[in-house]
C-alpha cells in the first residue's frame, strides 16, 4: 500500500504536520511520501487567478492524505484549485487535515475541512479521516492526537 500526503503550505506549519504524520504512518507501512502543492509564481497569496506547479499525482497512492492552511476562514485557495483540478478519485482512502492560527471554532477550521470533503467525495474519494491543528503551545499534542487518530482509522478501515 502506497500512501501519499500532499501538503500546500506558506509558512511550513502543515508540511511540518504532514513530516510528523508521516513518521507515525510508517510504523506501520513502508512506503509513504510527502509532496508538496507549490503555485506558479512562488507560495504566497495571489488572487483569483491560481496556477498550480506541476501538480502532484495521485494515481500512485491507494491512500491520499490532504493538508492546508486555513485562509480568510475558508480553505486556501491554492488547496481548493489543485483539489478541483484533480482527476478522479475512485477507490481511493482519503484524509484530510487542516493547520490554523485563530483559536475559535467560528474561525474556518471546520469550513475548510468541509470544502476539502466535499471535493475529494463529489471525486470519488472515501474520506476516511480528517482533523484541524491550531497553532498554539499544544500543537505538538494535537498533532501527535491527529496521527494517532489516522493511523488507528486506516488500520480500521483495512480490517
Ligand atoms: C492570508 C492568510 C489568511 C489566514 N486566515 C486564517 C483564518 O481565517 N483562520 C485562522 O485560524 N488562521 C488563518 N490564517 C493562519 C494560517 O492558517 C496558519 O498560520 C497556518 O498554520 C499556516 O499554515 P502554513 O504554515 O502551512 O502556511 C491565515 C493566514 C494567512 C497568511
Amino acid at each position: 500500500m502506497r500512501i501519499g500526503i500532499i501538503v500546500h503550505s506558506q509558512t511550513e506549519n502543515t508540511y511540518h504536520v504532514g513530516e510528523k504524520l508521516r513518521e507515525k504512518l510508517l510504523e506501520s507501512t513502508p512506503d509513504v511520501a510527502v509532496e508538496r502543492v507549490n503555485m506558479v509564481g512562488g507560495n504566497r497569496p495571489q488572487g483569483k487567478d491560481i496556477q498550480i506547479e506541476h501538480p502532484p499525482e495521485v494515481d500512485g497512492y491507494d491512500v491520499v492524505i490532504f493538508g492546508s492552511p486555513v485562509h480568510a476562514f475558508s480553505l486556501c485557495p491554492a488547496m481548493k484549485t489543485y483539489l478541483e483540478e484533480l482527476p478522479s478519485l475512485e477507490h481511493k482512502k482519503i484524509a484530510c487535515y487542516v493547520t490554523k492560527r485563530l483559536p475559535f471554532a467560528w474561525t474556518g477550521g471546520k469550513r475548510a475541512i468541509g470544502e476539502m470533503k466535499k471535493i475529494c467525495q463529489a471525486k470519488g474519494g472515501i474520506v476516511f479521516e480528517t482533523g484541524i491543528v491550531v497553532w498554539n503551545k499544544k500543537r505538538s499534542e494535537q498533532i501527535a492526537d491527529l496521527s494517532e487518530k489516522v493511523s488507528t482509522s486506516l488500520a480500521r478501515s483495512k480490517r
